[in-house]
């Protein structure tokens, strides 16, 4: 969703702003601002569209000044447009910011501030702030600091905020409330922004600030305060990856390079959490939980996430007679679940950021259920919120289309499902199984051989309108995960189905040419599924058939077979395949791969 940038310090800070835009682009937004501040007046450019429209409007001009923010705008509130999209200022225009969030209660806010004559030229709920800032500032006559003590606490729903005023023109103020916001340093100056790579080609000291904080930026020094005001101690820490992890490095996008780096994230995410024959997930034992009384686990995340969860919790329901649930996060918060403190709630997400996802934290946390993150981004809001927190090690994933934060989610979640069923009845895990987890990151490199022969396979899909995944059992959820990856980027409608429930319906849509792609690695029901693919080619399908190297089929003309392991991983293997169609065919529409229309990376919205 909408990315931030802001320095303060000796540079100039266009240049490291405009940049910062740019890493932040994979968030998504349809528009882009910046401000540039010095003692005599605001400068405030903005465009609708690309970062590259707003670049060739601020190019041939020179801008010494050396405080400024920047923002890319994900339209939630007014459509995008040069008037709604950020900075938003007052109307002297001597105090100007930015917002990544939501106001909830924006409008009875606007309310008040229009019978105090205050007037709107945005559709935006950002812009009742720095009206509420103005008022304090001007008419009750506090400092900036003080003004925005009295404003934060009014405002409900989400925010990472960064203001600039005339009257301290080397000054920014930060403040954040749910919405990411990480602050930098170097000798040179201040920095934020809304997510690391965009500091890192600058400073590997960072500090992600926490909600309810504050941080005041000057050019050689930044303090942080909660929002009543108390001082709050700095964490600094070395950024978790370098700027190479955050750079195409040849590759055609993020995606395909995400794609290739699954064998490093996985064999990355696995270190230190297998031994010759078992699991490691001590961070368990920091849950004040009494195994022998669980009662029921939740398993919740959105998107790509949830579709691992729904693998996890299969094997969990396999595993043990626990009653094992999984939602999407935006239908559990509103599903009123049974949670009390005999309860385990997993929470899934890559960002660590997701409206949703964190919403159904709070409410677990609220209901005294124990939870558990499965976290890529070190210091995320859902690391600090859930009793403990495991870290997928996939590094930074640019890609809005998800890719290996899935696979790590998978591999991570299969420990914590060995790790969990072994406390709550002694069970080992399974040795052959810890053979294959400590083998994937190779395994993987053989699937990925495929990418050539998916190339040309990518074909049959690249000029349909519709294109529909079965499968049974594990098979089902990474089908889920498939078609969500092609219609993410090639925008090609894609269902995915019950390989036994196609012909309670959906086979009404199978026609002549319609690409069917079945996921049939499993020995005990491949057969079952194999006579539902008979039953769309009886009627015209074109059918491409992942199985598994032990399954006899005859008589399929696209046929991917792929190694046998044990069913829980099995999806680890076949997403790569489904990945590399999703890529494939998305190159040969000639759709941007790393900017998919109407997406964001971080869904910091409900
Ligand atoms: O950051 P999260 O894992 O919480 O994000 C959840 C979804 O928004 C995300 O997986 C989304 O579905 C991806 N674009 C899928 O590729």
């Amino acid at each position: 969703m909408c990315g931030i940038t802001g320095y303060t310090g000796k540079m100039e800070a266009l240049p490291f702003i405009m940049q910062g835009l740019e890493k932040l682009e994979y968030r998504g937004y349809d528009s882009a601002g910046v401000t540039l501040v010095d003692d005599k007046k605001m400068f405030i450019c903005k465009e609708s569209g690309r970062l590259s429209a707003l670049s060739t409007k601020l190019s041939g001009q020179h801008h010494p000044q050396t405080c400024g923010v920047g923002h890319t705008r994900w339209a939630t509130h007014g459509i995008p447009s040069q008037l709604n999209s950020h900075p938003h200022s007052n109307q002297a225009k001597t105090i100007c910011l930015v917002h990544n969030g939501i106001i909830e209660n924006y409008l009875s806010l606007k309310q008040e501030l229009l019978k105090k004559d205050y007037h709107f030229r945005s559709q935006t709920d950002t812009e009742i702030i720095v009206h509420l800032l103005d008022d304090q500032y001007y008419h009750e006559g506090l400092n900036m600091f003080d003004a925005l003590k009295k404003v934060l606490p009014r405002l409900s729903g989400s925010f990472a905020l960064c203001i600039v005023t005339k009257d301290e023109p080397d000054t920014i103020y930060v403040a954040k409330k749910e919405s990411p916001m990480i602050l930098g340093r170097n000798s040179s100056g201040c920095f934020c922004a809304s997510d690391a790579p965009a500091l890192l080609p600058y400073t590997k000291k960072i500090m992600p600030l926490k909600d309810n904080e504050i941080a005041i930026l000057r050019k050689d020094s930044i303090e942080v305060f909660g929002f009543d005001g108390s001082e709050k101690t700095q964490e600094w820490i070395d950024a978790p990856y370098d700027i190479k992890a955050a750079q195409r490095d040849g590759y055609d996008s993020f995606m395909l390079k995400e794609i290739y780096e699954q064998p490093r994230a996985i064999k990355e995410t696995l270190r230190g959490r297998l031994t010759e024959d078992d699991v490691v997930v001590d961070e368990l034992d920091e849950l004040d939980l009494d195994w022998k009384d669980l009662k029921r686990v939740y398993f919740v995340a959105c998107g790509t996430a949830y579709h691992a969860c729904l693998s996890a919790a299969m094997q969990m329901q396999h595993l043990t007679s626990l009653n094992v649930y999984c939602f999407p996060a935006s239908e559990f918060r509103y599903g009123e679940p049974y949670l009390d403190k005999k309860c385990l709630c997993i929470f899934v997400s890559q960002s660590g950021e997701t409206a949703d996802t964190i919403a159904a934290v709070k409410l677990a946390v609220q209901a005294k259920a124990r939870t558990i993150g499965i976290v890529n981004v070190l210091g995320s809001s859902m690391s600090r919120m859930t009793d403990i927190c495991l870290y997928t090690c996939a590094g930074p994933e640019i890609s809005v289309a998800s890719t290996k934060a899935y696979t790590t989610q998978l591999v991570l979640l299969n420990c914590l499902v060995l790790a969990i069923c072994k406390r709550i009845d002694g069970s080992k895990a399974d040795r052959k199984m810890i053979a294959e987890l400590k083998n994937l990151p190779d395994l993987i490199r053989d699937v990925l051989k495929y990418d050539e022969q998916i190339k040309k396979l990518a074909k049959l899909l690249s000029d349909k309108n519709d294109v529909y995944f079965i499968g049974r059992q594990h098979d089902y959820p990474v089908a889920l995960e498939g078609s969500l990856k092609l219609k993410e980027i090639s925008y090609i409608h894609a269902d995915a189905y019950y390989a036994g429930e196609l012909k309670h319906g959906p086979i009404a849509l199978i026609e002549k040419d319609t690409v069917v792609i079945a996921v049939a690695t499993e020995a005990k029901i491949a057969a079952k599924t194999i006579s539902n693919i008979q039953e769309t080619l009886a009627r015209g399908s074109k059918v491409i058939l992942l199985t598994s190297d032990q399954i006899e089929t005859e008589g399929f003309e696209h046929v991917i077979r792929l190694k046998t392991i044990s069913q829980a991983l099995m999806p680890v293997e076949i997403i790569i395949i489904l990945q590399l169609f999703a890529y494939h065919t998305a190159v040969m529409k000639g759709c941007d791969i790393d900017k998919p229309r109407n997406l964001a990376k971080s869904v910091t919205v409900e």
